[in-house]
Parts: C-alpha cells; sequence; structure tokens
C-alpha cells in the first residue's frame, strides 16, 4: 500500500474525468446533517439480530430476500454473520486512523448483496467449505474499495446514509484507503489460491474498465444506450457476477452450476446498477442513503437521461427536459430541481422501469441449470426485488 508506483498509478485512474467540469469539492459532513439511514439498511447489514427475517415472512433485509426454508435462511445468515466478523477484522490495521477510516464505511451498513450471491451460491455445493467466507469478504472489500473511489469521482457527499469518506476526511484520505482496502481484498484472496488470484484481478480490471469508459464517455458513433449498458455490466455487472462464480467455486458445486450462477450474476448485477440509477432519480435520501440526483448534477448520463434525450416527444414537458439535460452537468441548484421533477414524470422513467425488468427476467432465465429447491427460489425472489424496488 506504500508503494508509490501503485498510489500513482490509481491517482492517474481517478483524474478527474475529461467530459465533464468540476465543481469545488464537495462541502464537509454539514451537507449529509439530519440524513436518516435507511430502516432497511440499518437492520439489514449489521449484527446478527438485525439479519433475521421478520417471523413467519421467510422475508430478509433491505434486498427483499425470501428464505422458503429454515435451514437455507439458517446457513446464509450464518455465513453473513461470520463475514461481518472477518470483514471487520480484516481492515484493522496497527494505525488507529487507518482502522477508523476503513472501518468507516463497513460500520455504516450496506446491503452486503455481494456476500449474500457468494452465500447463495455455495448452496450449490458445500456451503460449510472454509473458503466461502473470506471469498465472500474478498467480493465485499473490492466492493468497498470501489465505494471510496466512486465518492471521490462523483464528489458524492453521503454513502449508505453516513458522510461519505470524501467528505468526512479528504479525498486523498478516501483514495488512499480505498487502496488499502484493495490490498487487504488481495491478501486474503492469496489465501484462496492463485484462481482467486487471477479471478479478482480480472474483475477489478473490467470493473475500472466501465469506471473509466463511463469517464471519457463513447466514442465518435457509438450508440450512448449501448455504450451505458456496457459500462454498467463492467463497473458493476463484474463483480456482482465473480460474487455468484465464487459462491459456486469455493463450495465445490458443478462447473455446469458455477457458469449459471456467474451468467445470473451479470445480469442482475446490470438489472440492480439499473435500478439503482433509477432510484438516483425517483428516490428520496432516505430510501438510498445516498443524495438523490447525484447522478444529474455530475453529468453521468443513466438510461432515462439517455432515454429521454433520445425521445422525440413534442409535448412542453419532453420539449424542456431535453432542452435542460443537453447543457450537461446540472450543478444550477434551481435547474436541477427542475429536471429532477420533469424526470420523475416522464415517459423516459417508465420506459427505463421496463428495461429494468426485462434484465431481470433474463436473470430469472439465467437460474434455469440450477436444480430447483429454495436456493434457486431465494435467487429467483432477488429478481422480483429488483425489478420491483423503482416501481
Ligand atoms: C452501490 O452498490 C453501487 C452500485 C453498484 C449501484 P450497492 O447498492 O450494493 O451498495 P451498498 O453495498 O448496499 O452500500
Ligand atoms: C458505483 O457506481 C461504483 C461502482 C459500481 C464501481 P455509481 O457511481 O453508479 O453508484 P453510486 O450511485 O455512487 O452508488
Ligand atoms: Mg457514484
Ligand atoms: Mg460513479
Amino acid at each position: 500500500m506504500t508503494d508509490g508506483r501503485g498510489v500513482g498509478g490509481v491517482r492517474d485512474a481517478y483524474r478527474p474525468p475529461v467530459r465533464i467540469p468540476r465543481r469545488g469539492r464537495s462541502n464537509g459532513c454539514g451537507m449529509v446533517e439530519g440524513v436518516v439511514k435507511p430502516a432497511g439498511e440499518r437492520s439489514g447489514a449489521t449484527g446478527s439480530g438485525g439479519r433475521r427475517s421478520r417471523a413467519g415472512t421467510g422475508q430478509f433485509g433491505a434486498l427483499g430476500l425470501y428464505f422458503a426454508d429454515p435451514s437455507l435462511e439458517s446457513s446464509v445468515l450464518g455465513m453473513l454473520d461470520a463475514v461481518e466478523v472477518e470483514l471487520r477484522a480484516s481492515v484493522a490495521s496497527a494505525d488507529p486512523f487507518v482502522t477508523e477510516a476503513a472501518r468507516h464505511l463497513v460500520e455504516a451498513g450496506g446491503k452486503r448483496f455481494r456476500p449474500l450471491l457468494v452465500a447463495l451460491g455455495a448452496q450449490f455445493g458445500d456451503p460449510g467449505d472454509a473458503q466461502v467466507v473470506p471469498a465472500a469478504v474478498v467480493m465485499e472489500l473490492t466492493h468497498l474499495a470501489t465505494l471510496y473511489h466512486d465518492d471521490v469521482m462523483d464528489e458524492a457527499a453521503v454513502r449508505r446514509g453516513a458522510p461519505s469518506a470524501n467528505s468526512r476526511w479528504t479525498n486523498s484520505v478516501a483514495i488512499l484507503v480505498g487502496d488499502y482496502l484493495f490490498a487487504r481484498a488481495a491478501d486474503i484472496s492469496a489465501e484462496l489460491g492463485t484462481e482467486a488470484v487471477r479471478l479478482q484481478a480480472r474483475t477489478f480490471a473490467r470493473l475500472v474498465h466501465g469506471q473509466i469508459a463511463e469517464t471519457v464517455g463513447p466514442r465518435a458513433g457509438e450508440d450512448p444506450v449501448d455504450h451505458y449498458l456496457q459500462v454498467i455490466a463492467e463497473k458493476t455487472g463484474s463483480l456482482i457476477a465473480t460474487s455468484a462464480r465464487f459462491g459456486g467455486m469455493f463450495s465445490g458445486a458443478a462447473p455446469a452450476h458455477t457458469e449459471a450462477l456467474a451468467g445470473y450474476g451479470e445480469t442482475i448485477g446490470v438489472a440492480f446498477q439499473l435500478s439503482d440509477d433509477l432510484l438516483d432519480i425517483a428516490s428520496e435520501s432516505v430510501q438510498s442513503g445516498k443524495t438523490p440526483g447525484t447522478d444529474l448534477r455530475e453529468g453521468v448520463p443513466t438510461l432515462p437521461v439517455l432515454y429521454a434525450l433520445a425521445a422525440d416527444d413534442a409535448d412542453a414537458a419532453s420539449v424542456r427536459l431535453r432542452e435542460i439535460l443537453a447543457t450537461g452537468p446540472l450543478v444550477d441548484d434551481d435547474l436541477h430541481a427542475e429536471a429532477l421533477g420533469l424526470l420523475r414524470e416522464s415517459p423516459a422513467l417508465k420506459r427505463a422501469r421496463e428495461t429494468v425488468r426485462s434484465y431481470a427476467e433474463d436473470a430469472r432465465a439465467r437460474l434455469a441449470p440450477l436444480p430447483e429447491g429454495p436456493a434457486r427460489r431465494a435467487l429467483e425472489s432477488l429478481c422480483d426485488f429488483v425489478a420491483d424496488r423503482t416501481s
């Protein structure tokens, strides 16, 4: 982590976007006063008490996961509890400040979607294999590191209902702590063997390619929607696919089942990112744990915006929306609020919701090679959750 080359490389990767004029550095913690962590995420991610499904419903936490079977529930929740313990231990450092800064987002909560997919994928082999929990920790640490970096790039002030690391400390601290988390993930994956290291490295490279492609924007002549879908497959589908793959792989599931899990992960990952982008427009911060409208403010075009720009509806609202969106990043508060209001009511948002639904259905279809049973039903319930999350 103290290797200057590594840190320098990451700094280069996170230079300000070439297309997007930067605003002044995000305000400090003051911007997030009054933000309440989403109830589902508070209880869904921290501590074993919050993990139990509500009695008699079979439903779990912020992801609406359905456990048809108590033994599946106790296997998965037991694994997630073990992940929590190892996650905290894995980021401890001899330097108390590094420990505090690295634990900041671990303790802020989060849905633990990637560890959950490892745990569910492992149900198709031996879920008790000792490598399953560290594999889940590697995935969550990699995810966490990208969040530290992403909030610098996106100048986000709130993450997981808490001040982002860049907001609480500085951009430099957030970048370096992100590097530290990548290093910890690499260390743990080394214990899992060469194949785990290779997969984690390739996944991370794909993820970074997605972030870079988003930053640079479509090439001349490239369709913006195709570009966007490629970006989200790389930046989000990649890690979620590898999480599901790790579950199959480290539990010794049949190779065909592991492949099906990875295909499912990639597709549900795209649907998940699409739904997250829709929430950025449609939600209140209490629901997402983030500041709504961040993508719009930063000029990151997401599917509803791309659909709105591509539409030729002649009604006054659609014309006005296109006019505002064409100006680029919406740093002016009034214009930002106007665009957000118009987008929330637009046919483009409705069309984007249909796209989410079609990816969620595709993800469900990819489960076909897996044996029927409670674990497959739980994975199917995630498709419903993602499809319904924004409607
Ligand atoms: C946030 O991921 C970034 C996206 C890929 C949309 P999550 O929505 O899984 O974030 P946490 O882990 O719950 O905070
Ligand atoms: C999150 O991307 C980071 C990665 C997926 C690598 P976004 O910028 O789209 O997500 P949020 O809205 O900040 O969580
Ligand atoms: Mg972001
Ligand atoms: Mg981003």
